[in-house]
């Protein structure tokens, strides 16, 4: 929230009285309520009744001012900085919107964001057109002290902001931070007239709107694991964090395995010179400031953004690990399509996440083969996101031409469904196994899609119905149960058994995933866990 005394160089009523002939009169009263000594309407109401200005004046004053000569240093840039991260911003003021309206227009700041005051004007009857002012609309919160609040309050009720900001150069502007319904956080502006009141009552104080942009925050980001779907991870995030100046261009990346080697060589040190991964996603760049580490502390604790891809059956032990180790304001991110079952039922990885380290924690999750996001072929995520802001910040990480991502406010339902589909898609590998052909498999997937979303409703009673419908949902199954591994290997697994030559899951992921653990196999244990809880209880899951 910006007040209009810190985005001009000249209040405007000062202006617009100055054009009309009454600078003097005007000026001593609109520093008056500047400086919180008058009643705010009345004051206003006196202004208008000097200026007494006519539709006509009002148009030929604002081509005399255009916005581009009466905007302060470096407002401009903040504004579009913020905007450029996802940041709303409104502008406040006690002048009025006929003066206001084409400054927010050049400035990109969208009409509803606008509050200010509204001139009335006395109507012609014969001509049915505007003649003169007749005084203001006194409905509108800036027209009175304590205004600010009011205008805060109500965009606080129509958008779950995590954190308002007001800056602002007069006493009506620093009332903001005054009630709980107001802003967070003042910031005074003195780069057009210092007020001590303001500069004494403000968090922080500039004289150069540059200060504020050079001091927007530049997030580090990490990502823990490095299989391949970590790896096509951070092929996306790789291309959008080089590029954007919110981000810090290193992507700090951790390594379980210090001594995983490839043709002798250790793998740390392949990605950290050569910037891809010979094994898990061979021939892909993950990006030139990419910093491969075994040490999770290093690569984690100054990190902003926390990206969680290892195999889930890791999570409890890294999170642990990491425990007090984070930064508090720090979000994540989960990637793991998997749960665990402990003594008090099911655990969504993003739950963990968030008891462990407690931090705000979202997932993505979709239809995603690692190789396919690699060769840029088109694809789509959803980010399952607590608030439409960390939405938007993950959104913006993994977004390219190729990979679109939307956003579904159902943590629970979008991570169930990453999770569970992993064991439909090992039902029809078996499928295929057995040589079965498509009607078989159609039963499977669509029964499979029906059971994910009853133990989920059971379980997570919030999850949305619309959510299976998403790309984490029906889109996720249809891939898997396609081209993922969890089907492959368990159609090798369902024909060695058959030959009568039957191989361990393990064996299996030796010889064809290169060690890379399967997510189906350890779900599919665990749901049998969350299922046998419920019968000795005399209930069943699959109900919801
Ligand atoms: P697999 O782990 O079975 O390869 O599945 C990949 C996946 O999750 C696709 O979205």
């Amino acid at each position: 929230m910006i007040s209009s005394g810190t985005i001009t160089k000249a209040d405007g009523l000062d202006l617009l009285a100055e054009f009309m002939g009454v600078k003097d009169e005007v000026f001593a009263l609109t520093q008056q309520a500047k400086d919180g000594t008058m009643n705010l309407s009345e004051t206003l109401e006196e202004v208008l009744r000097i200026i007494n200005c006519t539709p006509d004046d009002v148009r030929r004053f604002v081509q005399q001012h255009p916005p581009e000569k009466r905007l302060t240093k470096g407002i401009v840039n903040l504004i579009k900085t913020l905007q450029k991260r996802g940041v709303a911003v409104y502008m406040i003021s006690g002048g009025f919107r006929e003066d206001i309206m084409p400054i927010a227009k050049y400035l990109g700041v969208p009409r509803e964001n606008v509050f200010a005051n509204r001139m009335n004007w006395q109507w012609d009857d014969e001509t049915g057109q505007p003649t003169r002012l007749s005084g203001f609309d006194e409905s509108q919160p800036t027209a009175f002290n304590m205004g600010k609040i009011r205008a805060i309050s109500k965009i606080r009720e129509d958008h779950p902001y995590n954190t308002v900001v007001m800056i602002g150069d007069g006493a009506t502007d620093m009332e903001a931070v005054q009630s709980s319904q107001g802003a967070d956080l003042f910031i005074g502006y003195g780069g057009v007239v210092e007020r001590p009141a303001v500069a004494e009552a403000a968090e922080w104080f500039v004289y150069d709107h540059d200060d504020l942009t050079r001091a927007l925050k530049c997030s580090k980001v990490a990502m823990i694991g490095i299989g391949s779907f970590a790896c096509a991870a951070i092929h996306l995030l790789t291309q959008n964090i080089e590029a954007d100046d919110q981000f810090d261009p290193c992507l700090k990346v951790w390594v379980q395995d210090p001594l995983d080697e490839f043709e002798g060589r250790s793998l740390i040190d392949i990605v950290n010179t050569e910037h891809h991964h010979p094994k898990y996603l061979p021939g892909v760049h993950l990006g030139d400031r990419v910093v491969a580490s075994s040490d999770l502390e290093w690569v984690a604790s100054d990190a902003d953004v926390l990206i969680f891809c290892p195999p889930h059956q890791h999570m409890q032990s890294i999170t642990r690990r990491l425990m007090g180790k984070v930064k508090r304001e720090a979000v994540a991110i989960s990637l793991v399509k998997g749960m665990r079952v402990g003594r008090d039922g099911p655990q969504l990885v993003s739950q963990m996440i968030r008891k462990n380290l407690g931090i705000d924690c979202s997932v993505l999750m979709g239809g995603n083969v690692a190789t396919e996001i690699a060769r840029r072929e088109l694809s789509e995520a959803v980010v399952g996101a607590t608030s439409s802001e960390t939405g938007q910040l993950f959104r913006k990480l993994f977004k390219t031409p190729y990979f679109n991502v939307d956003i579904v406010q159902d943590v629970a339902g979008a991570e169930m469904c990453g999770t569970l589909k992993n064991i439909v898609a090992l039902a029809v590998g078996i499928v295929d196994g057995l040589g079965c052909g498509c009607n078989a498999k159609a039963v499977i997937m669509r029964q499979g899609l029906t059971e994910m979303r009853k133990l989920s409703k059971t379980l997570y009673p919030n999850v949305r119905n619309e959510t299976f419908f998403e790309s984490c949902g029906l889109g996720d199954l249809i891939t898997t149960c396609l081209g993922g591994r969890n089907r492959a290997t368990a159609e090798a697994w369902t024909r060695a058994w058959k030959s009568g030559a039957p191989k361990t899951w393990a064996q299996l992921e030796e010889e064809l995933l290169s060690g890379q653990k399967l997510q189906g196999v350890g779900t599919s244990n665990e749901v049998q866990e969350v299922s046998r809880a419920f019968a000795r209880l005399g209930m069943s899951p699959w109900t919801g």
